[in-house]
């Protein structure tokens, strides 16, 4: 008997692809692998935080941001080219009436083994269970201050609070990973290290201090609020804070731990000598462009190809072909913001 075309050539069956058995993989041309993904589901914020949205979002044209069908079958692509970890973005993610069956979906897909999500913690107490239910089990809460009038200054609300609240909401619920984002800010925030170090003594979080980054829409502000993350490395390694080895599928951040702390701190220092050797993540807008970097000079749509089942390979290959187009770095330090007016329009 002859074979039979599409048969395995040594059991005479269908091919079996196993959980987690990739056929392609997404790799760049500087050999970096891709398995993170980070899905805007909306450019919305209710936010107006001075580094990103000083006057809010502004409502250009009808909101046209990618439908549940159209995530699905993005993400069952990028899965398919061995995507295992997404964080669902914005704006804030969660102003999406349908949030959690996005997330929910996501949770589902084969391949995906880690869902996380950022936000500004709006209604995060009240929310977070069904956050949880729906399979998301990492969550970064943007927290830019512990002092609530700071926190208002640099938000534009009065929801330290419930920001707050919802933290501590997401350990009771079990989430695996809680971080929170603190933008340093110089005479801003960058006198409350000891106010973050204190708070996190007892408690399983990582404060991420992220440096201030410049973006089409901030140049001036940037000039005036720009600190360098090696000021508090300073101050950590002073206290006998230690750094540790980046893990599997880990971001950006430097990660330093304490033995008498239960949380730990993350500096992340996107103007370092060779932040971006270790990129290992991909970027989606809420309206279906794939873009290489957060600070891209284009973006590839991908929209067109989501609209039905029978463009799946398609999908698949065009995302494939666009990954000889990442840069081995962005060009921050030489002031180059790429397209990017903020990073609500990328999901930071
Ligand atoms: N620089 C650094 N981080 C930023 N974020 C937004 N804009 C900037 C910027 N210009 C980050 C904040 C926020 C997350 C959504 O994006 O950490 O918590
Ligand atoms: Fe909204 Fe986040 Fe931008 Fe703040 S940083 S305005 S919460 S998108």
């Amino acid at each position: 008997m002859g074979l039979k075309p599409g048969l395995c050539v040594e059991t005479q069956q269908p091919p079996v692809f196993g959980k987690g058995l990739k056929v392609k993989t997404l790799e760049d041309s500087f050999g970096r692998k891709f398995p993170y993904l980070r899905l805007s589901v909306t450019d919305v914020c209710n936010f107006r935080c001075t580094y990103c949205l000083p006057n809010g979002y502004q409502k250009t044209g009808k909101e046209q941001f990618l439908t549940l069908p159209e995530i699905e079958r993005l993400v069952r692509a990028f899965a398919k080219l061995g995507t295992w970890k997404i964080r669902l973005t914005g704006g804030e993610p969660t102003l999406r009436p349908d949030f959690v069956d996005i997330a929910r979906l996501v949770s589902n897909t084969p391949g995906i083994r880690k869902l996380a999500f950022t936000t500004n913690g709006y209604k995060l107490p009240e929310k977070v269970q069904s956050y949880y239910d729906a399979g998301l089990r990492a969550i970064n809460v943007s927290i830019d201050s512990l002092n609530p009038a700071n926190f208002h200054d640099i938000t534009g609300h009065n929801r330290f609070q419930e920001a707050m609240d919802g933290v501590h909401a997401a350990l009771d619920t079990g989430f695996e990973a809680v971080k929170i984002n603190a933008v340093l800010l110089k005479g801003q925030n960058d006198n409350e290290l000891d106010s973050y170090l204190e708070w996190i003594k007892n408690i399983p979080v990582s404060i991420r201090f992220i440096e201030l980054m410049q973006t089409g829409d901030n140049q001036a502000y940037f000039k005036k609020y720009h600190l360098s993350s090696d000021v508090i490395k300073q101050k950590l390694i002073t206290q006998g804070w230690q750094d540790t080895e980046r893990r599997e599928g880990a971001g950006p951040a430097v990660e330093y731990t304490h033995p008498d702390y239960k949380g730990t701190i993350g500096l992340i220092a996107p103007y370092a000598k060779d932040f971006c050797k270790s990129c290992n993540r991909l970027r989606v807008t809420a309206r279906g462009d794939l873009r290489l970097c957060l600070f891209g000079e284009a973006g590839f749509p991908l929209r067109p190809l989501l609209q039905d089942d029978s463009q799946q390979e398609e999908l698949q290959d065009s995302i494939m072909k666009a990954m000889q187009f990442k840069r081995s770095s962005h060009f921050l330090q030489q002031g180059d913001t790429g397209i990017t007016p903020h990073l609500a329009s990328v999901g930071g």
